[in-house]
This record gives C-alpha cells, sequence and structure tokens, in this order.
C-alpha cells in the first residue's frame, strides 16, 4: 500500500512527504520531480512546449506508472486529482491524504518558496493570489471527494501533521478503533 499525499501547490506535501518517509523507512517519490527527471526537462519547459494539455497527458502516464509501485510515500502535483484515471490509478494502491490550508497561508508560502518561478508555471491568466483562491475553490471538492484523510497544514508543524497521518494510517492499515 502507497501513502499518496495530495493538496494545492504549497501545502506541504513534499516536506511532510520526506518526514514520512524517514520515519516510517518507506522510499519516498515527488511525482513532479521524477516526471522532470524522466523527460529530461522542467515542468515550466512542457508547459511553454504544449501547454497545460501536454503536461496533464505526461502526467497522468507518471501516475499510472508510480501506482505500480508498492510500500512509497508518493507527493503529487497539485492538480494531479483532475483527471478521473489519475484518482482510480491513486486509489488502487493507495492511502490518499489531502493536506489543506487556506488562501493567505498557500499564497505566502508560494511566494517564499525559491523554486516557485522555475517550477511552477502559472495556471490562469489571473494574479498569483487570486489564481490560488480561484482554483482552490474549484478544487478542494475534488481533493475532499477522494481524501481518506484531511490534515489542515495552515497552522501546523510539518513533524505535528506527520504524527497525525501516521496515527491515522497506523489505524487505517490495521483497523483498530482510534477513537
Ligand atoms: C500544478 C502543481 C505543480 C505541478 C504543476 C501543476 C497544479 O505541483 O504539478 O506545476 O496544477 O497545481 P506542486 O503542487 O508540487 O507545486
Amino acid at each position: 500500500m502507497n501513502i499518496i499525499l495530495i493538496g494545492f501547490r504549497g501545502t506541504g506535501k513534499t516536506t511532510i512527504g520526506k518526514i514520512l518517509a524517514q520515519r516510517l523507512d518507506k522510499g519516498f517519490i515527488d511525482a513532479d520531480e521524477y516526471l522532470e527527471q524522466k523527460q529530461g526537462k522542467t515542468i515550466k519547459d512542457i508547459f511553454a512546449e504544449g501547454g497545460e494539455k501536454l503536461f496533464r497527458e505526461i502526467e497522468a502516464g507518471i501516475i499510472e506508472e508510480l501506482c505500480l509501485l508498492d510500500d512509497r510515500i508518493i507527493a503529487t502535483g497539485g492538480g494531479a486529482i483532475l483527471r478521473e484515471e489519475n484518482v482510480r490509478s491513486l486509489r488502487k494502491n493507495g492511502i490518499i491524504i489531502f493536506l489543506d490550508a487556506d488562501v493567505n497561508t498557500l499564497y505566502k508560502r508560494i511566494r517564499k518558496d525559491a523554486q516557485t518561478q522555475q517550477k511552477r508555471p502559472n495556471l490562469t491568466n489571473r494574479g498569483a493570489y487570486e489564481e490560488i483562491e480561484y482554483l482552490l475553490a474549484y478544487r478542494r471538492p475534488l481533493y475532499d471527494r477522494v481524501a481518506d484523510f484531511v490534515i489542515n497544514t495552515a497552522q501546523m508543524p510539518k513533524n505535528d501533521a506527520a504524527n497525525k497521518i501516521i496515527a491515522f494510517i497506523h489505524c487505517h492499515v490495521m483497523d483498530l478503533k482510534c477513537q
């Protein structure tokens, strides 16, 4: 069984994923990084070449491939849940954890992240704040719908978030009564 982290840009998927991998002694894969390595191009280059459409095609292939693995922690790109085929693959052998946060927190985190310029092409013609607001309003119900467990990372230290996820997984996998 894989542990799959979903959620918007800046919710902490990669950081928390690495903590989980270390604590649970499992391999960690960042789907975007894997995609870039395999393509030999950055996500920004792929967007420049063929737009979001091309990126989503490539992303779907990567997700299908990663979901054939087992016992991994997988951080997905923020839009991975947009395609039903991806959701089906992710569900097949994965516990899905939705990392959520409010628009203000995400805006601040994304602005502070030095990788944003290279790694995060614009997804709309809106300003940075409005883009998050708009996309999150659309996507949050989708993240919610596919999640086995939701955790708000806005006010929570990363290690606490990891602890909560581990507690959930122990209950879920061992089917214990943990309430
Ligand atoms: C995207 C998020 C990015 C990356 C791509 C598209 C999105 O991943 O997959 O730029 O649609 O929200 P992160 O969530 O890791 O930034």
